[in-house]
């Protein structure tokens, strides 16, 4: 159980049901964002959580591709134009449950 798991490192900020099965976490996953973002994409020490704001694909997209400053540096997002549209859907469908 991933919240299990989260809790026990009290990094958990808030309860989200992530669809880990989906092609976006897979994504999310082999371009490092889970490195800072979390399993769970609650956050934690190194990133916000990306479950909490009320971002469109649009934005998300954008920062993947072009960061945020200070903490989030640029051209994190390595894959196609095809995978980050994904990405940042699913992204943006976690964070409105
Ligand atoms: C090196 C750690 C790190 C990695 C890797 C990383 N991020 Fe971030 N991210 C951050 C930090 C830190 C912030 C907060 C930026 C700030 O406001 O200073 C952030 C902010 C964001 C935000 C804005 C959140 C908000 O509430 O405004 C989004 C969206 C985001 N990241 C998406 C991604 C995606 C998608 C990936 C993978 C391509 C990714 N991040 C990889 C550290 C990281």
């Amino acid at each position: 159980m991933i919240g299990e798991a989260a809790k026990a490192q009290g990094a958990i900020v808030e309860e989200v049901e992530i669809d880990t099965s989906a092609e976006g976490y897979a994504i999310y996953q082999e371009n490092g964002c889970i490195n800072c973002h979390g399993e769970n994409l609650a956050g934690g020490a190194a990133a916000p959580s990306l479950v909490a704001n009320e971002l469109s694909p649009e934005e998300i997209a954008d920062i993947a591709v072009n960061g945020k400053a200070p903490g989030m540096p640029a051209g994190l997002f390595k894959g196609t134009d095809e995978e980050l549209e994904k990405l940042s859907t699913f992204i943006s469908e976690m964070s409105k449950k």
